[in-house]
């Protein structure tokens, strides 16, 4: 790691102390058994993953576990064949058909909370699947781009897709229609699957004129759509201003009349095809398509739902996650339905109507595993401190994804939310990697607030200084974690990208491409971390131009090209703005062609571009016009004096700058 980017990931929390598990949680957990590192050492790589495929049905075993002869594409599981609808639904008919899959919980507390059993489930995706087949004409290996929030609707769709081989690629319902028709085009799907409409802090959105938006852009680029499915809020009643056109726009309730009670058989494929595409943010504008397998990754989420997320078919689950981010897909869908849990999915906002929303859900269907991110901890915190005791409702198990976790709010949530009954894992992992990658075992070790824990059973992390040098654990200094081993759950590459797949995660820490050894493919995550003596990974943050707001991943240079598309703007630089809630938020600054002045209306106008481009959770904090940008003599924007300026620490030495008086200007401007 270079001077500049250590200093700038300084770690500023002290070490914590351990806290042990509960006693009542390790009595009850699916692993206890210490040898189970012993099991998932590198010495018996990659045979050990054989448990994690075993939690499958499988149509046709596979003969070779780990095939890595398009390294470091890796093949799991090759010769198998399976289906992952079938995982999910179907193998659970016989002894769970009248439990519940899926909760789900409206956001208007008015309307009752529907609960669907694994029968119902089974029904609900047959009866789409043929839609999907009988009336889009979809076959296995095509690719379909849904655009869902959440209701059930969409893990019928996933799963119903699922059943027929079709690869599905869900993009985040808050993403714009202009990001939506992108990764349409990206992807070629020709049918994209939406809703009319939805809830969101009491308001019904009209979601199927973004659908609209969408399949403008995608024809633009060259993909046409010819179907588009809608989806309706309220069966029979279309909710939405947006046209219906004619012959293209057909809606999904009208259509299964014509398929009730029909069975489609699950299609047995090869456990390395595709299951999903999910695209993400990376360093360039451009969104990469995360491929992610059917065996491998079905194998991964469902060996961590039980075991890390300690799910047993009898578990309440709530992880409330978006399903359009790799959380909900792994641990709201694939993980916890595989083990046959009941999975709540809520539509709304956390503190819709008020503060105690969550609790009182959760006293109702008496969850007893939770899952959230940072920011939602943060934002109930705020809102109600002293809520959650007002609710009887028992956690036996907490997880904290998506961002790092502050000692005091990780405190809060063990205290308050967990009443000091729950075990709390803090799960670190990416799109790419499908799955967990460190975490404390919640029955086996302790946790450490603001740490997550070393490598889950099958993963070895190192952490490497930037000249590929390992920093021994203890060192006390932060380097780019990675992952020496491949593992089940890891993408197989970026879609119709390898170059992009190989170089980004793999370009700065392998010597030899030819090389079909996996160990000389270490995994780059792309974060920086230390790593403690007792082997507990601290997370730092991102190394590359990636942010995390509210636990949602956004690329700067994302965010940049729609500031770039306001005709006034002539350079821009997002940087990471902290924030009490959120962790961080985009800050913006923009200089301007020459002739053009800045004003409040065009300030506006460019936060309205990027809510317009990549959508309302990419809206900068403050959008910050200035005379020019800080460059070094190469002309490159140093961000990170732009980061020091909105943070408020210090700017360091400039005189190395080509134009170093202009740091004066933009601190009077932005500081006052
Ligand atoms: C960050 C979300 C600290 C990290 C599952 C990673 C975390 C990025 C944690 C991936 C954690 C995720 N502690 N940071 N427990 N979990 N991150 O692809 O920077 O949306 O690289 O996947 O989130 O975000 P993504």
């Amino acid at each position: 790691m270079s001077e500049e980017k250590s200093a700038h990931y300084s770690v500023t929390w002290q070490e914590e102390e351990y806290i042990h598990p509960p006693n009542d949680f390790v009595g009850q957990a699916n692993l206890t058994d210490p040898k189970i590192f012993e099991r998932f050492s590198l010495e018996n790589f990659p045979e050990c993953f054989k448990e994690f495929a075993d939690l499958l049905d499988w149509d046709q075993y596979w003969h070779t576990t780990l095939d890595t002869s398009d390294a470091p594409c890796w093949k799991w599981f090759v010769g198998g064949k399976i289906n992952a609808s079938y995982n999910c639904v179907d193998r659970h008919l016989d002894k769970y058909k009248n439990k519940t899959a899926i909760h789900f919980v409206p956001e208007p507390e008015d309307e009752p909370i529907v609960h669907l059993t694994y029968q119902d489930l089974y029904r609900r995706v047959n009866e789409t699947a043929a839609v999907l087949r009988d009336f889009a004409g979809l076959k296995a290996g095509d690719r379909v781009t849904l655009h869902l929030p959440m209701t059930p609707e969409l893990p019928i769709t996933m799963l119903a897709c699922a059943r027929l081989g079709v690869i599905h690629s869900q993009v985040f319902a808050g993403f714009s229609g202009q990001a939506c028709g992108e990764r349409i085009w990206d992807s070629e799907s020709r049918v994209l699957i939406t809703i009319d409409s939805y809830y969101r802090s009491g308001k019904l959105l009209d979601h199927k004129a973004i659908g609209d938006v969408a399949v403008e852009v995608a024809k633009k680029e060259g993909q046409d759509v010819d179907k588009v499915l809608v989806w309706r809020r309220y069966p029979g009643k279309y909710s939405s201003a947006a046209p219906v056109v004619e012959g293209r726009d057909f809606f999904m309730d009208e259509l299964l009349k014509e398929y009730r009670g029909k069975t489609v058989e699950p299609v047995s494929m090869p456990a390395e095809d595709i299951l999903f595409l999910m695209y993400t943010s990376g360093s360039t504008g451009r969104p990469k398509g995360a491929q992610h397998s059917i065996g491998g990754y079905l194998a991964y989420v469902t060996w961590m739902s039980k075991n890390i997320q300690d799910i047993h078919p009898e578990d309440v689950y709530w992880c409330m996650a978006d399903i359009g981010w790799i959380t909900g897909h792994s641990f709201i869908v694939y993980g916890p339905l595989a083990c046959a849990a009941s999975s709540v999915i809520y539509e709304g906002v956390p503190t819709y109507p008020d503060a105690g929303r969550i609790w009182r859900i959760a006293e109702e269907l008496d969850v007893n595993i939770f899952h959230t991110s940072p920011t939602a901890i943060r934002q109930l915190r705020k809102a109600g401190p002293d809520e959650p005791e007002k609710y009887n409702y028992d956690f036996k198990h907490m997880t904290t994804v998506g961002e790092p976790i502050e000692p005091a709010v990780w405190r809060w949530y063990y205290d308050v939310v967990g009443k000091k009954k729950a075990a709390i894992v803090d799960t670190w992992w990416q799109t790419e990697t499908g799955g967990f990658l460190c975490s404390t075992v919640p029955g086996l070790a302790p946790m450490k607030p603001g740490s997550a824990g070393p490598g889950v059973p099958g993963i070895h992390p190192v952490i490497f200084d930037d000249e590929g040098n390992e920093i021994p654990a203890g060192a006390g200094k932060a380097g780019n974690i990675c992952i020496k081993n491949p593992w089940p759950g890891l993408m197989q590459t970026i879609w119709k990208d390898r170059d992009r797949f190989v170089s980004t995660y793999y370009g700065k820490y392998n010597t030899n491409p030819d090389s079909k050894d996996w160990r000389d493919w270490p995994y780059m995550a792309g974060d920086a971390a230390v790593l403690a003596k007792d082997g507990y990974v601290r997370i730092l943050g991102r190394v590359d131009d990636v942010i995390n707001v509210a636990g949602h991943r956004l690329g700067t240079k994302e965010i940049e090209s729609a500031a770039l598309t306001v005709q006034e703007v002539a350079e821009a630089a997002v940087i990471a703005a902290k924030d009490e809630i959120k962790g961080v938020v985009p800050d913006l600054y923009v200089a301007l062609k020459p002739g053009f002045e800045a004003s409040d209306e065009l300030a506006a106008k460019i936060s309205q571009a990027v809510s317009t481009v990549v959508g309302k959770i990419a809206r900068p904090r403050s959008v910050h016009i200035v005379p020019d940008m800080p460059k070094t003599r190469s002309g490159k924007i140093m961000r990170r004096i732009l980061a020091s300026i909105s943070n408020q620490t210090e700017v360091g030495d400039v005189t190395s700058l080509a134009n170093p008086d202009v740091v004066e200007l933009i601190l009077k401007k932005v500081q006052g």
